[in-house]
């Protein structure tokens, strides 16, 4: 497959007459797409009913007949101010009950039916209007489903959404109320009318009342989503995709991702490293400039999930950002390196956020390909070497990796439910696994917990999976590759009771967590041989063979045959001692690294990142600073 860049360009930040020479200097960067229109709601219909398309017309006009491909946005995260006139009390509502107000964007509440309707009519009238544009070659709802905090809304509208979703799920409220054990603490309920969000309680709500919430408001994103979709569909062939945001977990994206053809995401690896990476300071300062190196390639493997092998970097960031607690510069080369290393992984197209810096509003400090001043930002160069590089490359093709890691946003909000201890949390469990494999070279594939076939995977992880659903407990214990399962695995019912007997209750493996244990992050516990289990850590009863052992012989990793538990959660010296034994089992090939080197197979290629400022030494030769290597296997 032909590898693509673009861009993502606001027609309506800029004066007519600049839009056919940037169109032009588009073409001339070596772009192929542009993403437009995503906010631009007020200047499609200023007020209710008065709909001004011209200047869409003539935009899509001029970047279409410079040879560009348009992927149009709905315009839904910015409902304009006379939104909340018609409906004011569509705004979401945080969790201290107040109403998030209007003047920065996704002020909207994913239960509003009213708006979901004015969502649904905007997207008919672009779907009518343009739907069979020979330039509109892709779609996208919205922007950044979840962004800002804005899955989770404590609303009216939200509150009887929720009711009528209960109603559907327990059929009567006394199922209910056996589910979710409400004869604790006298929280019995006598219709499905007296039940309230999670929110503002004395003390913690019941977690199976949060987990149904979690649950629902998840489900809201996805039925809001669906609706864009069905009025686009019947009127565009164009593929319709969605732009997914790094660490945002609120919503199950593997749910949205089944009615889209392709899944994007925004890409911006140095606010991230400050933001939401979760990193030491020593971390953050040694990749201040490049990166976390695995954060994007972890978000590459999981959207890559997401839209079933079709997906896209909607947003590159390209220079400087304006949002994180510092914004520093890339390193030269870095921008090249990240376009790259989406390839690697997979992606279509790689489109860099944005064209040109803006003079106004809230992304003033936000680098573009171009400065504000229309010169060249540094950025355009490094987007014009990879589009060099694309013209004279071999295409990517993409493989099966060696190692899957199953990723389930239920367990996401299953941790956040009950951690049971500060910052303990499944993100960073499973990105911990995911970096352990990196480090040695495996490439991995990310797979939602609905898969029931690992053919060809020499490994399945699968930690952290509080509630396993039956059907892939069965998948997993008849799967031909080792599989890792634990800590918490099947630690809760699907309506979070404990259940009995306890948990794992794999079949293989006849294990019983006895006792769990949160652990203050001073106090870990060594493991004989090297490492440590951090935060948290089971006792375990059983006669499965223990791998790893705490200094004083407790077991923590535990095998019989293929099926592996691992009662803790490692740190990462245990990880990789973890990898060399499944290495060891399996056969699976490791490389030694550089610190901050990474690497990534394809089906006939290696590529090799530096995400350092120094050069280093590889197997096939010297790597510079943000150097990209790439060799036929
Ligand atoms: C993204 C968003 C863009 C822009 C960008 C700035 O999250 O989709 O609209 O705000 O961040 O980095």
């Amino acid at each position: 497959m032909k590898r693509t860049l673009g861009t993502c360009y606001y027609p309506e930040h800029w004066p007519e007459h600049m839009w056919k020479e940037d169109a032009r200097r588009m073409v001339d960067t070596g772009l192929t797409w542009v993403r437009i229109g995503e906010f631009s709601w007020s200047r499609l219909e200023p007020s209710p009913g008065d709909l001004h398309w011209d200047w869409l017309d003539h935009a899509i006009e001029v970047l279409g007949a410079a040879g560009l491909k348009i992927v149009l946005g709905t315009p839904t995260a910015t409902p304009p101010r006379w939104m909340i006139d018609r409906h004011p009390d569509m705004l979401a509502v945080d969790v201290d009950g107040r109403p998030r107000k209007f003047g920065s964007r996704r002020h909207y509440c994913f239960s509003h039916m009213g708006y979901r309707e004015e969502c649904r009519r905007i997207a008919r009238l672009l779907a009518d209007r343009y739907g069979r544009n020979p330039h509109i070659a892709a779609w996208q709802t919205d922007n950044e489903y979840g962004c800002h905090d804005t899955t989770i809304s404590y609303s009216d509208a939200a509150r009887t959404g929720f009711r009528d979703w209960l109603a559907q799920r327990y059929q009567s409220v006394d199922a209910l109320n056996r589910a979710w054990g409400n004869v604790f603490w006298s929280m019995e309920y006598a219709s499905f009318d007296q039940i309230d969000l999670p929110n503002l309680t004395v003390t913690e709500p019941n977690p199976a009342h949060v987990m149904d919430f979690r649950r629902y408001s998840s489900d809201m994103v996805v039925d809001f989503n669906r609706a864009q979709v069905d009025e686009i569909k019947p009127r565009s062939d164009a593929p319709v995709s969605h732009n997914y945001m790094g660490r945002i977990t609120d919503f199950d994206h593997f749910a949205v991702g089944k009615d889209l053809e392709i899944a994007t995401w925004d890409s911006y690896p140095l606010g991230f490293l400050e933001d939401r990476v979760g990193a030491s300071a020593a971390h953050q300062r040694a990749f201040a400039r490049q990166g976390d190196p695995d954060f994007q390639a972890f978000h590459h493997d999981l959207y890559r999930a997401v839209g079933r092998g079709r997906w896209w970097v909607m947003e590159q960031q390209p220079g400087p950002v304006n949002w994180a607690p510092y914004n520093p510069a890339p390193l030269p080369g870095m921008v090249r390196l990240w376009t790259w290393e989406a390839f690697a992984h997979g992606a279509e197209a790689v489109c860099y956020f944005r064209w040109r810096q803006a003079h106004f509003g809230q992304e003033q400090l936000h680098a573009g390909l171009l400065r504000p001043d229309n010169q060249d930002a540094p950025g355009r160069a490094e987007a014009r070497q990879v589009a060099e590089e694309l013209r004279n490359a071999q295409s990517v093709q993409p493989t099966q990796a060696p190692v899957a890691l199953i990723f389930d946003y239920q367990a996401d909000w299953a941790w956040a439910t009950q951690p049971h201890g500060v910052g303990l949390n499944y993100f960073g469990l499973i990105f911990d696994h995911y970096r352990a494999l990196r480090r040695v070279g495996v490439s991995v594939d990310i797979l939602p917990p609905d898969t029931r076939d690992f053919d060809g995977f020499a490994v399945v992880l699968a930690p952290g999976l509080i509630h396993l659903d039956p059907d892939l407990a069965d998948a997993l214990s008849n799967a031909d590759a080792h599989v890792v399962y634990g800590p918490r695995t099947a630690a809760r019912d699907q309506y979070f009771n404990i259940p009995d007997p306890l948990p794992p209750a794999i079949p293989k493996l006849n294990l019983t967590v006895s006792r769990i244990e949160s652990l203050r992050p001073d106090i870990p516990v060594s493991l004989h041989g090297g490492g440590q289990v951090q935060h948290y850590i089971e006792e375990i009863e059983g006669d499965a063979e223990p791998l790893m052992t705490t200094e004083t012989g407790a077991p923590v990793v535990l095998a019989r045959e293929s099926q592996l538990y691992c009662g803790g959660w490692l740190d990462d010296a245990a990880l990789d001692r973890l990898v060399v034994m499944l290495a060891e089992r399996t056969g699976l090939s490791t490389l030694a690294l550089p610190d901050g080197v990474r690497c990534r197979k394809t089906a006939t290629e290696e590529f090799w990142f530096n995400h350092t400022t120094a050069t280093v030494d590889t197997p096939h030769g010297p790597l510079p600073p943000a150097g990209v290597l790439r060799r036929a296997l």
